[in-house]
């Protein structure tokens, strides 16, 4: 029978399924759920900066005589840090509910304070930390390179203060993409997790409004992941999970094969219930099995990149052989 056990950001995983932050990983009575299904892995749902730094600056008032009085900011503060502290029972609780590992999630976009937050999701006894981190880059006075590097600003600082491996989640809207991914995997991170899948808006034309789109993904939307997995996974200094339309046994076993660690699922769980993860996990056994692999090590990068017969298969882009066949 094939090991379906795999290592990732040096963390002992009984299989390479994670379940993806999202609303799935909020309660840990939902995580302890998840892991009698079969995950190997969660990550938490994300606490977001913004919900820090307002602890920070509540906190800062409270500690200035006389602004305690005001009401809003007394409001605030107990709101504020409602959510921070309740993010870190939920660490502490989730860890006392399963053994597979809790990794946290942060989303961010600055270097500033809440970074020292993250020692107390160490604290609270995480086993790694996901940071979702995205700085959008709207600002045209900021180079490609001045943008790169806020995000090593980030990364560096971060490494300073925690001690649990560190996996970024990132998007794919970098104009050197390999180049800057190389160099980021060397900063002693653990772990990429690619790509994010961002909140997208659509267009209601019959009300003539924005409206909210599709909040799930599908298989196809793996492409781009699976793309830059293979192209990368020959290049980087640390562990790659794929993220975004990972639906069916089928994109589990491809983004391993391409370099994969392990894989991130959320809307076909969403969509299918906890019971789809014990299906997948039974047609991946059956394919290693078919195929002889008896572990997640003996396929995993076959196809990436630097190992494979025809590497421009995955660097074309243009439907250059449509385009010139069809004559029209
Ligand atoms: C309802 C919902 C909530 C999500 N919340 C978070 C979050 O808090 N933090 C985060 O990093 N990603 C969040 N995500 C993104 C997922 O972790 C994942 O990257 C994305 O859904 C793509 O994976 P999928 O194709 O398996 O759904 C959320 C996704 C959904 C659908």
């Amino acid at each position: 029978m094939a090991n379906l056990t795999t290592k990732y950001l040096g963390l002992d995983l009984k299989n390479p399924i994670i379940v993806g932050s999202s609303e799935l990983c909020n309660s840990a009575d939902k995580i302890a759920k998840l892991e009698e299904a079969g995950a190997g892995a969660v990550v938490l749902k994300s606490l977001f900066e913004e919900q820090i730094l307002m602890d920070i600056d509540a906190e800062r008032m409270n500690n200035m005589s006389g602004s305690y009085d005001h009401i809003e900011n007394h409001l605030g503060y107990y709101l504020k840090k409602h959510s921070v502290d309740k993010y870190l029972n939920l660490i502490k609780d989730s860890k006392k509910a399963v053994n597979i590992p809790v990794i946290a999630s942060i989303n961010c976009y600055s270097d500033k304070e809440w970074i020292d937050f993250a020692e107390k999701v160490e604290k609270a006894g995480a086993d790694a930390l996901e940071v979702n981190l995205f700085a959008l880059p709207a600002d045209a006075s900021l180079s490609g390179r001045e943008m790169e590097q806020k995000y090593l600003n980030v990364i560096i600082k971060l490494l300073k203060v925690v001690n649990i491996p560190v996996s970024l989640k990132l998007s794919s809207y970098f104009s050197g993409l390999s180049n800057f991914f190389v160099e980021l995997s060397k900063t002693k991170i653990e772990g990429m997790v690619l790509f994010n899948k961002f909140y997208t808006p659509a267009v209601d034309i019959e009300a003539e409004k924005i409206i909210s789109g599709k909040i799930t993904s599908t298989a196809a939307d793996n492409a781009n992941t699976l793309r830059w997995i293979s192209v990368l996974s020959g290049q980087v200094d640390c562990d790659l999970s794929a993220t975004t339309g990972v639906h069916t046994a089928n994109e589990v076993i491809s983004n391993i094969l391409v370099g994969a660690t392990t894989t991130q699922m959320v809307s076909a769980i969403m969509i299918n219930g906890n019971g789809h993860i014990a299906t997948v996990l039974a047609e991946l056994e059956a394919w290693m099995d078919k195929k002889n692999h008896q572990s997640i090590d003996a396929f995993k990068g076959k196809l990436n990149q630097s190992r494979i017969m025809n590497p421009m298969m995955l660097e074309r882009s243009q439907f250059m052989k449509y385009f010139a066949d069809s004559g029209k």
